[in-house]
Protein backbone atom coordinates (compact mmCIF):
# COMPACT_ATOMS: atom_id res chain seq x y z
CA UNK A 1 0.00 0.00 0.00
CA UNK A 2 1.39 3.67 -1.05
CA UNK A 3 2.40 5.26 1.93
CA UNK A 4 0.70 8.64 3.13
CA UNK A 5 1.80 10.35 6.20
CA UNK A 6 -1.55 12.64 5.91
CA UNK A 7 -4.05 10.30 5.49
CA UNK A 8 -2.18 8.02 8.14
CA UNK A 9 -2.18 10.99 10.30
CA UNK A 10 -6.37 11.60 9.81
CA UNK A 11 -6.87 8.22 10.78
CA UNK A 12 -5.02 8.77 13.86
CA UNK A 13 -6.46 12.29 14.51
CA UNK A 14 -9.93 11.85 14.29
CA UNK A 15 -10.09 8.95 16.98
CA UNK A 16 -10.42 9.77 20.57
CA UNK A 17 -7.42 9.91 22.78
CA UNK A 18 -8.33 6.40 24.38
CA UNK A 19 -9.38 4.84 21.22
CA UNK A 20 -6.28 6.31 18.94
CA UNK A 21 -4.51 3.30 17.61
CA UNK A 22 -1.34 2.59 16.10
CA UNK A 23 -2.47 0.52 13.07
CA UNK A 24 -0.38 -1.70 10.57
CA UNK A 25 -0.71 -3.01 6.80
CA UNK A 26 -0.79 -7.32 7.54
CA UNK A 27 -0.61 -8.68 4.06
CA UNK A 28 -1.98 -5.18 2.20
CA UNK A 29 -5.00 -5.69 4.75
CA UNK A 30 -5.25 -1.84 7.39
CA UNK A 31 -5.42 -3.82 11.07
CA UNK A 32 -5.14 -2.65 14.25
CA UNK A 33 -1.40 -3.23 15.67
CA UNK A 34 -2.91 -5.21 18.61
CA UNK A 35 -4.34 -8.17 15.78
CA UNK A 36 -0.72 -9.40 15.83
CA UNK A 37 -1.71 -11.02 19.08
CA UNK A 38 -4.06 -13.20 17.49
CA UNK A 39 -3.01 -13.45 13.89
CA UNK A 40 -1.17 -16.62 14.42
CA UNK A 41 -3.83 -18.16 16.09
CA UNK A 42 -6.41 -17.32 13.48
CA UNK A 43 -4.04 -18.41 10.62
CA UNK A 44 -4.08 -22.00 12.65
CA UNK A 45 -7.59 -22.04 13.89
CA UNK A 46 -8.98 -25.73 12.73
CA UNK A 47 -12.06 -25.17 10.75
CA UNK A 48 -14.50 -27.69 10.59
CA UNK A 49 -16.48 -28.64 7.88
CA UNK A 50 -19.81 -28.39 9.35
CA UNK A 51 -18.47 -24.71 10.26
CA UNK A 52 -21.31 -22.17 9.57
CA UNK A 53 -19.89 -18.85 8.68
CA UNK A 54 -20.37 -15.67 7.67
CA UNK A 55 -18.09 -13.06 6.34
CA UNK A 56 -18.35 -9.59 5.16
CA UNK A 57 -16.85 -6.30 5.32
CA UNK A 58 -18.10 -4.08 8.50
CA UNK A 59 -21.49 -2.58 7.68
CA UNK A 60 -22.71 -4.68 4.79
CA UNK A 61 -25.04 -6.04 6.38
CA UNK A 62 -23.39 -8.76 8.78
CA UNK A 63 -25.95 -8.88 11.72
CA UNK A 64 -28.98 -9.27 9.10
CA UNK A 65 -27.05 -12.04 7.40
CA UNK A 66 -25.89 -13.63 10.50
CA UNK A 67 -29.59 -14.00 12.54
CA UNK A 68 -30.60 -15.04 8.95
CA UNK A 69 -28.46 -17.93 8.56
CA UNK A 70 -28.49 -19.19 12.05
CA UNK A 71 -32.87 -19.36 11.47
CA UNK A 72 -32.10 -21.00 8.23
CA UNK A 73 -29.66 -23.65 10.48
CA UNK A 74 -32.08 -23.98 13.07
CA UNK A 75 -35.48 -24.58 10.90
CA UNK A 76 -36.66 -20.92 11.79
CA UNK A 77 -37.02 -22.12 15.70
CA UNK A 78 -37.18 -18.28 17.31
CA UNK A 79 -36.61 -19.81 20.56
CA UNK A 80 -33.41 -20.56 19.79
CA UNK A 81 -32.83 -16.78 19.04
CA UNK A 82 -32.98 -15.53 22.55
CA UNK A 83 -29.74 -15.75 23.29
CA UNK A 84 -27.43 -12.87 22.78
CA UNK A 85 -26.04 -12.84 18.80
CA UNK A 86 -22.33 -12.78 19.89
CA UNK A 87 -22.19 -15.68 22.47
CA UNK A 88 -24.18 -18.11 19.76
CA UNK A 89 -22.44 -16.28 16.43
CA UNK A 90 -19.30 -14.76 18.05
CA UNK A 91 -17.15 -12.82 15.90
CA UNK A 92 -14.07 -14.74 15.36
CA UNK A 93 -10.98 -11.99 15.40
CA UNK A 94 -12.87 -9.37 17.79
CA UNK A 95 -10.24 -9.70 20.64
CA UNK A 96 -7.40 -8.26 17.96
CA UNK A 97 -9.57 -5.44 16.05
CA UNK A 98 -12.26 -4.12 17.91
CA UNK A 99 -11.90 -1.24 20.57
CA UNK A 100 -13.62 -2.89 23.48
CA UNK A 101 -11.57 -5.47 23.70
CA UNK A 102 -8.61 -3.75 22.93
CA UNK A 103 -8.95 -1.17 25.71
CA UNK A 104 -10.04 -4.26 27.69
CA UNK A 105 -6.94 -6.39 26.99
CA UNK A 106 -4.79 -2.83 27.84
CA UNK A 107 -6.20 -1.72 31.15
CA UNK A 108 -7.47 -5.56 32.31
CA UNK A 109 -11.20 -6.37 32.83
CA UNK A 110 -10.83 -9.88 33.94
CA UNK A 111 -14.84 -10.26 34.45
CA UNK A 112 -15.81 -9.11 30.61
CA UNK A 113 -17.13 -11.67 28.57
CA UNK A 114 -14.97 -13.99 27.19
CA UNK A 115 -16.33 -13.48 23.68
CA UNK A 116 -14.59 -10.24 24.00
CA UNK A 117 -10.91 -10.97 25.39
CA UNK A 118 -10.53 -14.48 23.87
CA UNK A 119 -12.73 -14.28 21.01
CA UNK A 120 -10.33 -16.87 19.11
CA UNK A 121 -10.88 -19.92 21.74
CA UNK A 122 -14.37 -18.69 22.38
CA UNK A 123 -15.18 -19.77 18.73
CA UNK A 124 -13.12 -22.68 19.06
CA UNK A 125 -15.00 -24.36 21.77
CA UNK A 126 -18.06 -23.27 20.79
CA UNK A 127 -20.82 -26.87 20.07
CA UNK A 128 -20.87 -27.86 16.86
CA UNK A 129 -21.99 -26.64 14.11
CA UNK A 130 -20.32 -23.77 15.56
CA UNK A 131 -21.38 -20.32 13.93
CA UNK A 132 -18.79 -18.08 13.44
CA UNK A 133 -18.83 -14.20 12.27
CA UNK A 134 -15.70 -13.45 10.20
CA UNK A 135 -14.96 -9.77 9.31
CA UNK A 136 -11.30 -10.66 7.56
CA UNK A 137 -10.69 -10.99 3.78
CA UNK A 138 -10.22 -14.32 2.27
CA UNK A 139 -6.17 -13.93 2.08
CA UNK A 140 -6.75 -13.35 5.61
CA UNK A 141 -8.80 -16.78 6.95
CA UNK A 142 -7.84 -19.78 8.79
CA UNK A 143 -5.32 -21.39 6.19
CA UNK A 144 -7.46 -24.47 5.91
CA UNK A 145 -9.98 -22.60 4.23
CA UNK A 146 -8.08 -20.47 1.91
CA UNK A 147 -6.10 -23.89 0.97
CA UNK A 148 -9.63 -25.68 0.35
CA UNK A 149 -8.43 -27.84 2.75
CA UNK A 150 -12.17 -27.38 4.63
CA UNK A 151 -15.04 -26.64 3.35
CA UNK A 152 -17.45 -24.76 5.97
CA UNK A 153 -20.55 -23.41 4.16
CA UNK A 154 -19.55 -19.72 4.17
CA UNK A 155 -21.93 -16.88 3.27
CA UNK A 156 -20.21 -13.88 2.15
CA UNK A 157 -22.40 -10.44 2.25
CA UNK A 158 -21.99 -7.25 0.33
CA UNK A 159 -23.16 -4.04 0.29
CA UNK A 160 -23.14 -1.07 -2.18
CA UNK A 161 -20.14 0.68 -0.93
CA UNK A 162 -21.35 4.41 -0.85
CA UNK A 163 -24.34 3.15 1.50
CA UNK A 164 -20.87 1.00 3.82
CA UNK A 165 -19.13 4.46 4.13
CA UNK A 166 -21.98 6.42 5.68
CA UNK A 167 -23.38 3.25 7.58
CA UNK A 168 -19.32 2.83 8.47
CA UNK A 169 -19.16 6.59 9.56
CA UNK A 170 -22.43 6.02 12.14
CA UNK A 171 -20.54 2.86 13.31
CA UNK A 172 -17.57 4.39 14.06
CA UNK A 173 -19.15 7.45 16.49
CA UNK A 174 -20.93 4.92 17.91
CA UNK A 175 -19.08 2.15 18.49
CA UNK A 176 -15.31 3.20 17.81
CA UNK A 177 -14.76 6.23 19.21
CA UNK A 178 -14.04 8.23 16.08
CA UNK A 179 -14.69 12.27 16.45
CA UNK A 180 -14.01 13.60 12.36
CA UNK A 181 -16.45 14.52 10.60
CA UNK A 182 -17.73 13.00 7.59
CA UNK A 183 -15.94 14.06 4.65
CA UNK A 184 -13.13 13.26 6.68
CA UNK A 185 -14.43 9.80 6.90
CA UNK A 186 -14.76 9.52 3.11
CA UNK A 187 -10.89 10.33 2.65
CA UNK A 188 -10.55 7.49 4.69
CA UNK A 189 -12.86 5.04 3.17
CA UNK A 190 -10.98 5.67 -0.20
CA UNK A 191 -8.03 5.97 1.33
CA UNK A 192 -8.02 2.49 2.97
CA UNK A 193 -7.45 3.59 6.12
CA UNK A 194 -10.01 2.18 7.89
CA UNK A 195 -9.63 -1.33 9.82
CA UNK A 196 -10.13 -4.00 7.00
CA UNK A 197 -9.52 -1.60 3.65
CA UNK A 198 -9.04 -2.00 0.79
CA UNK A 199 -12.99 -2.30 0.45
CA UNK A 200 -12.07 -3.92 -2.88
CA UNK A 201 -9.52 -6.59 -1.77
CA UNK A 202 -12.47 -7.72 0.42
CA UNK A 203 -14.88 -7.88 -2.03
CA UNK A 204 -13.85 -9.33 -4.86
CA UNK A 205 -11.30 -11.48 -3.27
CA UNK A 206 -14.95 -13.34 -2.00
CA UNK A 207 -16.70 -12.63 -5.09
CA UNK A 208 -13.90 -14.31 -7.07
CA UNK A 209 -13.51 -17.05 -4.74
CA UNK A 210 -17.49 -17.87 -4.48
CA UNK A 211 -16.89 -18.22 -8.62
CA UNK A 212 -14.44 -21.84 -7.95
CA UNK A 213 -15.45 -22.35 -4.48
CA UNK A 214 -19.14 -23.91 -4.66
CA UNK A 215 -18.94 -23.45 -0.09
CA UNK A 216 -19.10 -19.95 -0.44
CA UNK A 217 -22.66 -18.23 -1.19
CA UNK A 218 -22.52 -14.26 -2.67
CA UNK A 219 -25.22 -12.39 -1.11
CA UNK A 220 -25.99 -8.51 -1.06
CA UNK A 221 -27.76 -6.56 1.30
CA UNK A 222 -29.68 -4.99 -1.76
CA UNK A 223 -31.53 -8.01 -2.63
CA UNK A 224 -32.68 -8.69 0.68
CA UNK A 225 -34.04 -5.28 1.10
CA UNK A 226 -35.62 -5.82 -2.41
CA UNK A 227 -36.76 -9.89 -1.57
CA UNK A 228 -36.30 -11.01 2.16
CA UNK A 229 -38.13 -14.48 1.42
CA UNK A 230 -36.16 -15.10 -2.05
CA UNK A 231 -32.64 -14.53 -0.07
CA UNK A 232 -33.98 -16.62 2.74
CA UNK A 233 -35.22 -19.87 0.41
CA UNK A 234 -31.43 -19.66 -1.61
CA UNK A 235 -29.76 -19.39 1.89
CA UNK A 236 -32.00 -22.58 2.75
CA UNK A 237 -30.69 -24.56 -0.26
CA UNK A 238 -27.03 -23.45 -0.05
CA UNK A 239 -27.32 -25.71 3.79
CA UNK A 240 -29.64 -28.29 2.21
CA UNK A 241 -32.67 -27.33 3.67
CA UNK A 242 -36.16 -27.74 3.67
CA UNK A 243 -38.26 -24.63 5.11
CA UNK A 244 -41.50 -24.29 4.49
CA UNK A 245 -43.53 -20.94 2.81
CA UNK A 246 -44.90 -20.38 6.65
CA UNK A 247 -41.57 -20.77 8.22
CA UNK A 248 -39.87 -18.63 5.74
CA UNK A 249 -42.31 -15.73 6.23
CA UNK A 250 -41.99 -16.07 10.24
CA UNK A 251 -38.02 -15.73 9.57
CA UNK A 252 -38.92 -12.90 7.51
CA UNK A 253 -40.76 -11.32 10.04
CA UNK A 254 -38.41 -11.37 12.75
CA UNK A 255 -35.74 -10.30 10.40
CA UNK A 256 -37.47 -7.28 9.08
CA UNK A 257 -35.79 -3.76 10.22
CA UNK A 258 -38.27 -3.50 12.98
CA UNK A 259 -38.62 -6.63 14.84
CA UNK A 260 -34.38 -6.29 14.97
CA UNK A 261 -34.37 -2.83 15.87
CA UNK A 262 -35.99 -3.81 19.49
CA UNK A 263 -34.44 -6.88 19.55
CA UNK A 264 -31.48 -6.30 22.13
CA UNK A 265 -30.24 -9.81 21.37
CA UNK A 266 -29.21 -8.35 17.90
CA UNK A 267 -29.24 -4.63 18.61
CA UNK A 268 -25.94 -4.88 20.15
CA UNK A 269 -27.45 -2.88 23.38
CA UNK A 270 -24.73 -4.71 25.72
CA UNK A 271 -21.67 -3.21 23.64
CA UNK A 272 -22.59 0.26 23.56
CA UNK A 273 -22.88 -0.27 27.51
CA UNK A 274 -20.15 -1.97 28.12
CA UNK A 275 -18.27 0.83 26.24
CA UNK A 276 -20.13 3.32 28.67
CA UNK A 277 -19.33 1.42 31.96
CA UNK A 278 -15.51 0.96 31.07
CA UNK A 279 -15.62 4.20 29.74
CA UNK A 280 -13.67 3.31 26.70
CA UNK A 281 -13.78 6.54 24.97
CA UNK A 282 -13.03 8.44 28.47
CA UNK A 283 -16.04 10.55 28.94
CA UNK A 284 -17.35 10.97 25.07
CA UNK A 285 -20.32 9.08 25.18
CA UNK A 286 -21.48 6.67 22.55
CA UNK A 287 -23.91 7.95 20.32
CA UNK A 288 -26.61 6.66 17.99
CA UNK A 289 -27.74 3.58 17.18
CA UNK A 290 -26.63 0.24 15.62
CA UNK A 291 -29.63 -1.42 13.76
CA UNK A 292 -30.23 2.65 12.50
CA UNK A 293 -31.29 3.60 9.21
CA UNK A 294 -31.35 -0.05 7.16
CA UNK A 295 -32.19 1.60 3.95
CA UNK A 296 -30.66 1.52 0.27
CA UNK A 297 -29.07 4.84 -1.43
CA UNK A 298 -28.73 6.73 1.61
CA UNK A 299 -25.64 8.32 0.11
CA UNK A 300 -27.55 10.19 -2.09
CA UNK A 301 -28.86 12.60 0.98
CA UNK A 302 -25.19 12.19 2.88
CA UNK A 303 -22.67 13.22 -0.08
CA UNK A 304 -21.43 15.98 -1.51
CA UNK A 305 -21.81 16.37 -5.75
CA UNK A 306 -18.10 15.94 -5.70
CA UNK A 307 -17.70 13.40 -3.23
CA UNK A 308 -20.44 10.77 -5.65
CA UNK A 309 -18.30 11.74 -8.42
CA UNK A 310 -15.26 10.68 -6.54
CA UNK A 311 -16.65 7.47 -5.30
CA UNK A 312 -18.18 6.65 -9.06
CA UNK A 313 -14.68 6.82 -10.47
CA UNK A 314 -12.93 4.60 -7.67
CA UNK A 315 -15.94 2.27 -7.97
CA UNK A 316 -15.25 1.97 -12.12
CA UNK A 317 -11.16 2.12 -11.51
CA UNK A 318 -11.45 -0.61 -9.33
CA UNK A 319 -13.97 -2.79 -11.42
CA UNK A 320 -12.15 -2.66 -14.18
CA UNK A 321 -11.03 -5.80 -14.55
CA UNK A 322 -14.10 -7.56 -12.74
CA UNK A 323 -17.36 -6.23 -15.16
CA UNK A 324 -18.80 -9.30 -14.01
CA UNK A 325 -19.23 -7.56 -10.37
CA UNK A 326 -22.22 -5.33 -10.36
CA UNK A 327 -22.62 -2.40 -7.30
P1 LIG B 1 -27.27 1.37 8.51
O1 LIG B 1 -26.19 1.92 9.37
O2 LIG B 1 -27.21 1.86 7.10
O3 LIG B 1 -28.62 1.53 9.10
P2 LIG B 1 -23.35 -4.79 10.00
O4 LIG B 1 -24.17 -5.76 10.76
O5 LIG B 1 -22.52 -5.41 8.91
O6 LIG B 1 -22.54 -3.95 10.92
O7 LIG B 1 -24.34 -3.83 9.22
C1 LIG B 1 -25.15 -2.93 9.91
C2 LIG B 1 -26.10 -2.30 8.92
O8 LIG B 1 -27.14 -3.25 8.60
C3 LIG B 1 -26.78 -1.08 9.50
O9 LIG B 1 -27.01 -0.21 8.39
C4 LIG B 1 -28.07 -1.70 10.02
O10 LIG B 1 -29.12 -0.77 10.25
C5 LIG B 1 -28.40 -2.64 8.88
N1 LIG B 1 -29.39 -3.65 9.26
C6 LIG B 1 -29.36 -4.49 10.31
N2 LIG B 1 -30.49 -5.22 10.36
C7 LIG B 1 -31.25 -4.82 9.32
C8 LIG B 1 -32.55 -5.19 8.84
N3 LIG B 1 -33.28 -6.12 9.45
N4 LIG B 1 -33.02 -4.55 7.73
C9 LIG B 1 -32.27 -3.61 7.11
N5 LIG B 1 -31.05 -3.22 7.52
C10 LIG B 1 -30.54 -3.82 8.61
Amino acid sequence: MKPDLDLDRLAYETLVDKAKTKSIWKDGVFLPEEYNRIADAVENFEVRDDDVWVCSFQKSGTTWTQEMVWGVTHDADLETTKTYLNERFPFLEFTGIIITARVAMRENHPDLERWIYDSVNYCKDLPAPRHIKCHLPFNLLPRQIRTGEKKPKIVYVARNPKDVCVSFYHHSLLLEGYCGNFQQFCELFLGDRLNYAPYWNHVLGFWEKSKGMDNIMFIRFEDMKTNLPDVIRKTAAFYGKQLSDSQVNKLAEHLSFASMKKNPSLNKERTVEIISEMKVFGEHRPKGEFIRNGTVGQWKEKMSDETIARFNKWIADNLKNHLDYKV
